[in-house]
């Protein structure tokens, strides 16, 4: 049963994931190299429990070690293969066999990651939205090695957070971003060739298909990097042009306007 749950990487996902299971009563031990994002993380949800007298315990730390007591461990690194297994190799001999490690990845194959592991059945991916206190839905992401009771287990863990969760195969890009990605491409292809302007693309999306919020709007939530690496995935992965990144956004990526986390992207915040 999971009760104390350890947060590796502690950035925009991280911080978020740790908050929902702070707030489902879980007692959190987040972990990150970078001091600066332990103090930004422990600002943002001091707040929080303040506000909310939670009872839950949380422990922030840079030494791996300490996460050695919790059953589940959330991997939520920078989107990079080397790092992360790095870490899988390294958490593997500071925790117990038993402990459930997943990978909050959005585009790397959960059998590749799984091999790095010396117990991979006890790995699974866990694809959580951005931001999980707002977007229900979690992918859990399947593979060959997998041990069916960390299934069961992770979806008890997933129903005592109000999470609605899907299981899905180790296909690039997993559900939501294979099909959401090529929309975005598709929205900053119109936006390009001067189909509309970027209010009217969202517009059309927003009234005409009722999405929440409209494709560019939310390739800059996302963060237009992100975007372009989960596109150069999916097209090197399937092998298949139809992914191919729009040169506007290769465009944008470089010249460092990467949506609201640098404050510009299609629109300006
Ligand atoms: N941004 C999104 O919308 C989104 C949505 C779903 C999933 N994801 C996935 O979540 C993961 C994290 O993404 P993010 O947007 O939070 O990234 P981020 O850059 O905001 O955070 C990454 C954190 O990892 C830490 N880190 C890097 N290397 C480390 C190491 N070796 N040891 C300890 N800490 C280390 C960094 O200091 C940083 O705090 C990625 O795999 C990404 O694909 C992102």
């Amino acid at each position: 049963m999971v009760t104390q749950v350890g947060i590796a990487g502690c950035g925009l996902m991280g911080s978020a994931i740790a908050d929902t299971n702070l707030q489902a009563g879980y007692d959190v031990v987040i972990f990150d190299i970078k001091e600066s994002q332990l103090s930004n993380a422990k600002e943002k949800l001091d707040k929080k429990i303040n506000e909310s007298n939670q009872r839950a315990t949380v422990k922030y730390t840079n030494q791996i070690s300490l996460l050695k007591n919790c059953d589940l461990i959330i991997e939520c690194l920078t989107e990079d293969e080397n790092i992360k297994s790095n870490f899988f190799k390294e958490i593997e001999e500071n925790c117990d066999e038993k402990t459930i490690i997943a990978t909050n990845t959005s585009s790397i194959s959960i059998n590749r990651l799984a091999s790095s592991l010396q117990y991979p059945e006890r790995f699974l991916g866990l694809h959580f939205m951005n931001p999980p206190q707002i977007i229900k839905l979690v992918e859990i992401i399947n593979h060959n090695a997998l041990d069916k009771k960390v299934l069961k287990e992770i979806t008890q863990y997933l129903d005592v957070m109000d999470m609605i969760s899907i299981e899905c195969n180790d296909k690039p890009g997993f559900i939501v971003n294979r099909i959401l990605l090529p929309m975005i491409n598709e929205a900053i292809y119109c936006y390009e060739n001067g189909t509309s302007d970027a209010k009217s693309i969202d517009t059309a999306l927003k009234v005409g298909a009722n999405h929440p919020m409209g494709p560019l709007e939310l390739a800059d939530f996302i963060g237009l990097d992100t975007c372009l690496s989960i596109l150069r995935i999916l097209q090197k992965d399937f092998n298949d042009s139809k992914y191919k990144p729009c040169p506007l956004l290769e465009e944008y990526v470089q010249g460092g306007k990467l949506g609201r986390k640098t404050k510009e992207g299609f629109y300006k915040y």
